[in-house]
């Protein structure tokens, strides 16, 4: 596997495997690699010619300093995995490579940059305003600023992204359409430990005795899934909200039901086209997202 830290020789690189006519998979990740990432490179190398990951942990992204500095960072382990798993290219940059003075002084006065869309106007509509959106402002236009950049260092001809993330899947897939980026989005299915619980660079975070609570989120979205024939989505919600009321070390921030394409809480299962649960819950230091996809 070849490392790069500059975006620039990253692109000469590139450029040359471009002139060979070979494809290029890229696969963005912020580190702390398990397998659910480690799935995004297998894919990638199932489809495309050359793969490309990066680990970037964005400063952008994260609403609050505590969690980037507490975000985990475990670069050698990291390459031991890609190496085993084939991975062509690693990129690992430097902040500065990333973003100008600029752009991190915006972070720091907590203003939203926009400059990511060079010339063009970009508009999430409701997409960034519900779930992670709602709870966290600003989180997406972070998400959408290092993967815009990520996209035109690497230039990829497809970027794989986890269903885990299934809003920040949905948004880059607008992202994509709105900046007219001729890059195809690979969405893949959620890699799970054997309790079921999602594998995740948080799940590290969990001390031992909330690691025993947590598979009780992914029972939550199972049972949603046997049940939701049955009920009615407030029904549905209510038992599951009373169920977490009862539990003192389980915040339930929320559970939606929610439309694939616009996000938007659907009222009636029989009359909507595609449904996805999503869930997101806090424990003592940690915060847990989850989604099962109905139908
Ligand atoms: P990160 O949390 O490192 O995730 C990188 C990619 O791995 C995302 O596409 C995510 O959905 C996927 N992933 C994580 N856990 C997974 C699992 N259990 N099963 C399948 N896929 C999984 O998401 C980010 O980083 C960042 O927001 C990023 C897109 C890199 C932008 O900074």
């Amino acid at each position: 596997m070849i490392i790069f830290n500059s975006a620039q020789k990253l692109k000469n690189h590139l450029n040359g495997i471009r002139s060979q006519g070979k494809t290029i998979g890229f696969a963005p990740t912020m580190g702390a690699l398990h397998k659910g990432h480690i799935s995004l490179i297998s894919t990638a190398k199932a489809q495309c010619d050359v793969v490309v990951c990066s680990i970037f942990v964005n400063p952008t992204q994260f609403n609050d300093l505590s969690d980037l500095d507490k975000y985990p960072r475990t670069l050698e382990a990291d390459i031991v995995l890609l190496e085993s798993a084939n991975c062509d290219i690693l990129f690992a940059p430097e902040i500065s490579e990333i973003y100008s003075e600029q752009e991190i002084n915006a972070k720091k006065n907590n203003v939203e940059d926009k400059t990511w869309m060079v010339g063009k106007t970009v508009d999430f509509g409701l997409l960034d305003k519900v779930m992670e959106g709602a709870l966290r402002p600003g989180h997406f236009n972070g998400v959408a600023q290092v993967v815009s950049k990520l996209f035109r260092i690497v230039e990829p001809n497809k970027s794989f992204f986890g269903q885990k993330d299934f809003q920040q899947l949905t948004i880059i897939k607008s992202m994509v359409r709105q900046l007219e980026m001729p890059i195809e989005i690979v969405a893949c299915p959620i890699v799970r430990e054997s309790d079921g619980l999602a594998m995740s660079s948080r799940n590290t975070r969990l001390t031992k005795d909330d690691r025993k609570r947590v598979p009780f989120i992914f029972k939550t979205l199972s049972y949603i899934v046997d049940t939701y024939k049955d009920s009615t989505i407030n029904e549905l919600l209510e038992e599951v909200e009373l169920e977490f009321s009862i539990d003192d070390f389980m915040k339930l921030e929320y559970l939606e039901i929610v439309d694939a394409e616009t996000l938007q809480p659907i009222d009636d299962l029989e009359t909507a086209t595609s449904a996805v649960a999503c869930i997101a819950v806090k424990l003592s230091n940690v915060r847990l997202i989850d989604n099962i996809i109905l139908f």
